[in-house]
């Protein structure tokens, strides 16, 4: 058993104290604290209140019911109906400067526990555990969870739903006995449950607040749940669900955890978010895409969907050449027979009746065109009707004996299946080998309802070895952009981006939604994973019409594309894309690198967004009128961020047509600038003009002193 000593890690602005000894106790997760830590371990000795255990019992990383702790255990199994209630000591611990690994057994129960916690510079924590069967026997384990302490005020959480083309929607609630849960059911990350939560104290808003963030890294099933105890000591938990008798190990096998991630800050949400969105920059995104450019898309779905016609198709990329357009993607449609949703999702090979001339000409006039070429795929997914399946067909992630109902008519293939898993690698390794494709759209349209591999369930070996197939072709293709895409915003977490550059946040490109979609995102992805495109005047989804200068500034703050038919479009439309894609193209350096501010204003109708350079020399500001403004005078627009002392010109970059006719008259420096202080800016702020709904403005500042 080790002595009991305290453990420092430490961020920027924020510090973990864990106790250990005979187990791990987080004392504090906050603010870096200053003075002789032990001496003040003294300050946190807990009553033993009467009607309860004897002794005061910890929450610890793993909380043990045979401890005494009587929240959700971190782990539940058993071998063979013994050894169901372990109770680890900790044996070994390594600290390194930002990380923390300790080694926890119980040789009664045959099992090893190991926790590993770090805390980065940029204010992120991230753990996980490892545990090991040490004990002939097979070992069951029905549930193991990541667990962190919240401290008592955080009363108050902020959760995610959603659905198919309305992902990342969030709920207020108040974190109170008998707490909060969310499950995953879905065999993906899902557009229903995405798996982060934010709890803080009381009110905590965008600019004010102590929060706790939380995101776990899985692209599969999963529970999240907060809760408070008895006592009033709260902590929140995050874990895979797995199906019955999924997770069996054999002695000396070991199952580890996906990592869970979390970040506090003082700064209420914009602060945990900035933390975040830091770590994902230099720690999630792969380096090979960090420093590249995002080259502007145009996706051919909605423009032409399953008509394809190579002709017509290059005649599309050279209109989108001279948009400013950089990469150009042929979606769904061009695989062998594939002329709707219904059929030949596993046959990837090229349709030599739509491309009798193969892929190569489109893709030589594409290039010559200056564009990358990229292309659209579905790896995991099969029709019945499909000659993968009529050779194959007890290749599908099924149950033997019940006919599950399909998605999208289509079912999925058993990646724990070496033969399809193989398959699968050689038909896309020959695409990325053959042909000068710089990206490829992943897409993954269906629930997984039964995940049965040779009658056992398997939801999280099928999700590992969906990761094992992209990381292959990573390892062979590591040039190549890969996007996450399921049906919109079902896959997206921090397990997928590690092996993913771009995120398809939704099928919906309606503005109006997209403008709360991308919030939502917002809170833990930066903008430049964030796809976002133009869509046509006429939403697909919501049959809602949108102005191009609408469309135009909610595609600019992200990965920006256009998605529609280039040549059915009139010219002044034409002529709008090229001015959006090239304002896009002259503020990309700013939006993908620079501190991302979500901003309250006066009006609950506005949404507002701001990113200020990490230099504090420039900063644009978008400023969205979603509804009908409230009053008949908009407030000011209060930016944060900017440099105190600093003067900056501000300007307007872009603003509806018909601006000047809104109001009798539009404030001053709308058309010809003012100059303000940063801390004008912060404190005081810049009238606001008023906009009707459903338009924006997009609004510049730099420093000029
Ligand atoms: C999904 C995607 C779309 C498109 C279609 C193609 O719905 O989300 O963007 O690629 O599949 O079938």
């Amino acid at each position: 058993m080790q002595e009991r000593k305290l453990i420092e890690l430490t961020g920027k602005q924020t510090q973990l104290i864990i106790e250990v000894g005979e187990f791990a106790e987080i004392l504090h997760w906050g603010n870096k604290v200053s003075g002789d830590l032990d001496r003040c371990r003294s300050a946190l000795y807990r009553p033993v209140p009467q009607g309860r255990l004897d002794k005061d019992v910890s929450v610890t990383l793993s909380p043990e019911l045979g401890r005494g702790l009587f929240s959700s255990p971190g782990l539940e199994g058993h071998r063979n109906g013994q050894d169901w209630a372990p109770v680890f000591v900790l044996k070994n611990i390594e600290q390194s400067d930002h990380k923390l690994s300790l080694e926890s057994e119980d040789p009664q129960a045959g099992l090893c526990l190991s926790t590993e916690i770090q805390l980065d510079e940029y204010d992120v924590v991230k753990t996980r555990h490892t545990v090991t069967n040490t004990k002939s026997g097979q070992y069951q384990i029905n549930r193991f969870a990541n667990t962190l302490p919240l401290p008592a005020k955080a009363k108050e959480l902020m959760t995610f739903y959603g659905r198919w083309v309305k992902e990342f929607q969030t709920q207020r609630q108040p974190l109170l006995h008998g707490g909060y849960q969310q499950e995953n059911r879905r065999g993906r990350t899902s557009h229903e449950h995405y798996p982060a939560l934010v709890a803080g104290s009381q009110n905590f808003s965008e600019i004010v607040g102590d929060v706790w963030g939380f995101h776990f890294a899985w692209s599969g099933n999963h529970r999240l749940r907060a809760d408070v105890k008895a006592d009033g000591r709260r902590y929140m938990q995050a874990e895979v669900i797995y199906l019955p008798g999924e997770v069996v190990l054999e002695e000396g096998e070991s199952l580890t955890t996906p990592w869970l991630y979390a970040s506090y800050s003082d700064r209420g949400l914009n602060g945990m978010s900035q933390q975040f969105h830091a770590h994902v920059r230099n720690s999630v995104i792969s380096p090979d895409f960090t420093s590249k450019v995002r080259p502007v898309h145009l996706n051919t779905w909605e423009g032409i969907y399953f008509d394809h016609d190579p002709e017509y198709i290059m005649s599309m990329a050279t209109q989108a050449a001279e948009l400013g357009v950089e990469r150009f993607i042929i979606d769904d449609g061009w695989f062998k027979a594939r002329d709707d949703d219904t059929a030949a999702l596993g046959d990837w090979f090229l349709d030599e009746t739509k491309y009798p001339n193969g892929l190569e000409p489109v893709i030589a006039h594409v290039n010559r065109l200056g564009m990358e070429f990229g292309l659209w795929f579905e790896p995991e997914m099969i029709n019945k009707d499909s000659d993968l399946y009529r050779a194959h067909p007890d290749w599908l992630l099924a149950v033997d004996g019940y006919e599950q109902p399909t998605g999208r008519n289509q079912y999925v293939i058993d990646l724990q299946n070496n033969d399809a898993f193989d398959y699968l690698y050689e038909r896309l390794s020959h695409f990325l080998g053959q042909y000068n494709i710089a990206y490829i759209k992943w897409d993954m349209n269906r629930e997984i309802v039964q995940p049965g591999h040779e009658g056992r369930a398997s939801g999280v070996r099928q999700t590992e070895r969906f990761y094992d197939l992209v990381d292959k072709l990573r390892t062979q293709f590591p040039h190549v952009s890969i996007e996450s895409c399921a049906s919109g915003g079902g896959r997206i977490d921090y397990e997928i981006l590690k092996r993913t550059d771009r995120f398809w946040p939704s099928d919906n490109n309606d503005a109006l939604e997209r403008q709360h979609i991308q919030r939502g995102m917002s809170y833990f992805f930066p903008p430049e994973v964030m796809g976002s495109h133009i869509g046509s005047g006429h939403c697909h989804c919501s049959r809602r019409r949108h102005s191009i200068e609408f469309r135009g500034l909610t595609a600019l703050f992200g990965h920006m594309g256009i998605e529609l038919d280039p040549v059915k479009e009139d010219v002044t439309e034409k002529e709008n894309f090229a001015r959006y894609v090239a304002l896009h193209k002259s503020i990309r350096p700013l939006l993908h690198s620079g501190t991302n501010w979500r901003i309250p204003t006066d009006d609950e109708a506005h949404q507002v967004q701001a990113v200020v350079s990490e230099d504090q020399s420039e900063a644009v500001v978008l400023v969205a009128q979603l509804a009908m403004p409230t009053n008949s005078l908009s407030g000011h627009l209060r930016i944060p961020g900017l440099n105190d002392q600093a003067t900056y010109r501000v300007s307007v970059l872009d603003k509806p047509s018909f601006y000047e006719k809104i109001v009798n008259t539009q404030p001053s420096w709308t058309a010809s600038g003012c100059e303000v202080s940063g801390s004008w800016c912060r404190e005081v702020g810049i009238v606001l003009p008023v906009l009707d709904p459903e338009t924006a403005m997009l609004i510049k500042l730099e420093r000029i002193n």
